[in-house]
C-alpha cells in the first residue's frame, strides 16, 4: 500500500512537473486598447516586472494613457514605499522603463507572449483585429480579451488559434481592484488556461475561473440584481434613495445599486442587458427597463455626464 501510494505520488508530482513545464511563462505583453482599462493593465503588468507594449489608435491617446499610468504610479507609491520615497522613485523608474507605446499593434507583435484586447466593446471591431494580429503574431502566443459583455469563444473562432484564446477579465480600477475572472472557452487548452492564471497572479491579483457564459460570475450576478432595483424604483415600490440605503446598511455593500449604475455609466449597463436579452429573450432577469432606456436617450448617464439616476453638479 505504501509502495503503491509513493508511486502515485511520484506519478502525480512528474504529472504536475510535465504540466508546468509545458506552461508558458508570460514575459513579454502587449495591451491593446490605452483606455480606462487598458492604460490599468499596462500599469500592473509592466509594474510587476513584464515588458508591456501599450497600443492605441494615436499618439495623443497614449501621451494621456502614459500621464494617467504615470499620476497613479505616484499615488500608489506614496502608500506603498510611505517612509521610503527612494524606494518609491526607483520603483516608478523601473516600472516606466518595462513600457512602451506604439499605434500599430501589428508591428509590435512579433515577440509578444500575450496579448490582451481592451479596445471598444464591439465584436466587429475586436474580431478584425484579432484577425490582423493572428498572422503577426508568432505561433506560441497567447490571446486574450477583456471584454466584460461579449462571447469570448467568437473572438476566439475569428483567428486560427482557437486553443490559445482565452478570456482575462479585470475590474476598474485596475491598480486597486484583486479579482480578475480568467474565461475559458470550449476550446481553450489546459496548458493556455494555467499560464493566464499564472500570469494574473503575476501581476499581483486573485484569479477565479469561469466558462464563457453572459457576464462571467460576477457581472451575471450584480447586472440582474442592479436592473431588480431598477424594477422595484419603476413599479414605486420604495424610493430609489431607500434602496440604495437599504443595501448598503442591509447588506453591507459599499454601494447603493443606483451609484452603482451611475458609477458604471447608465450606457454600459444598457449595452450589457440588451445583449444579454437578445440572446435569451424570454429570461425575465434580463429584461430591458424602460426607465433605464429613456435616461439613456435623454444622455443622462451616470456620473460621467452628472447626471443619471441622480445629479452630481
Ligand atoms: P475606453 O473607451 O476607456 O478605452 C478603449 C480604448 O481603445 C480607447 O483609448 C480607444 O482609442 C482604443 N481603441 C479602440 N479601437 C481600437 C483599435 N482598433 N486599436 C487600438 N485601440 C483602439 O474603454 P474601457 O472602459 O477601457 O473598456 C475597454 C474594454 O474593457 C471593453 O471591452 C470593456 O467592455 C472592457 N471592460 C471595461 C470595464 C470598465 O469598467 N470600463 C471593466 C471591465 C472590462
Amino acid at each position: 500500500m505504501a509502495f503503491a501510494t509513493r508511486q502515485f505520488v511520484r506519478a502525480a508530482s512528474s504529472d504536475a512537473a510535465t504540466a508546468a513545464a509545458k506552461k508558458l511563462l508570460i514575459k513579454h505583453v502587449t495591451i491593446v486598447g490605452g483606455g480606462l482599462m487598458g492604460a490599468g493593465i499596462a500599469q500592473i503588468a509592466a509594474a510587476s516586472g513584464h515588458t508591456v507594449v501599450l497600443v492605441d489608435q494615436s499618439d495623443e491617446i497614449l501621451k494621456k494613457s502614459t500621464k494617467g499610468i504615470e499620476e497613479s504610479l505616484k499615488r500608489v507609491t506614496k502608500k506603498k514605499f510611505a517612509d521610503k520615497p527612494e524606494a518609491g522613485a526607483e520603483f516608478i523608474k523601473n516600472t516606466l522603463k518595462n513600457l512602451t507605446t506604439s499605434t500599430d499593434a501589428a508591428s509590435v507583435v512579433h515577440s509578444t507572449d500575450l496579448v490582451i484586447e481592451a479596445i471598444v466593446e464591439n465584436l466587429e471591431v475586436k474580431n478584425k483585429l484579432f484577425k490582423t494580429l493572428d498572422k503577426f503574431a508568432p505561433e506560441h502566443t497567447i490571446f486574450a480579451s477583456n471584454t466584460s459583455s461579449l462571447q469570448i469563444t467568437e473572438m476566439a473562432n475569428a483567428t486560427t488559434r482557437q486553443d490559445r484564446f482565452g478570456g482575462l477579465h479585470f475590474f476598474n480600477p485596475v491598480p486597486m481592484m484583486k479579482l480578475v475572472e480568467v474565461i475559458k472557452t470550449p476550446m481553450t487548452s489546459q496548458k493556455t488556461f494555467e499560464s493566464l492564471m499564472d500570469f494574473s497572479k503575476a501581476v499581483g491579483k486573485s484569479p477565479v475561473s469561469c466558462k464563457d457564459t453572459p457576464g462571467f460570475i460576477v457581472n451575471r450576478l450584480l447586472v440582474p440584481y442592479m436592473m431588480e432595483a431598477v424594477r422595484l424604483f419603476e413599479r414605486g415600490d420604495a424610493s430609489k434613495e431607500d434602496i440604495d440605503v437599504a443595501m448598503k446598511l442591509g447588506a453591507g455593500y459599499p454601494m447603493g445599486p443606483f451609484e452603482l449604475l451611475d458609477y458604471v455609466g447608465l450606457d454600459t449597463s444598457k449595452y450589457i442587458i440588451d445583449g444579454w436579452h437578445s440572446l435569451e429573450p424570454n429570461n425575465p432577469l434580463f429584461a430591458p427597463s424602460p426607465l433605464l432606456n429613456k435616461l439613456v436617450e435623454e444622455k443622462k448617464l451616470g456620473k460621467k455626464t452628472g447626471e443619471g439616476f441622480y445629479k452630481y453638479k
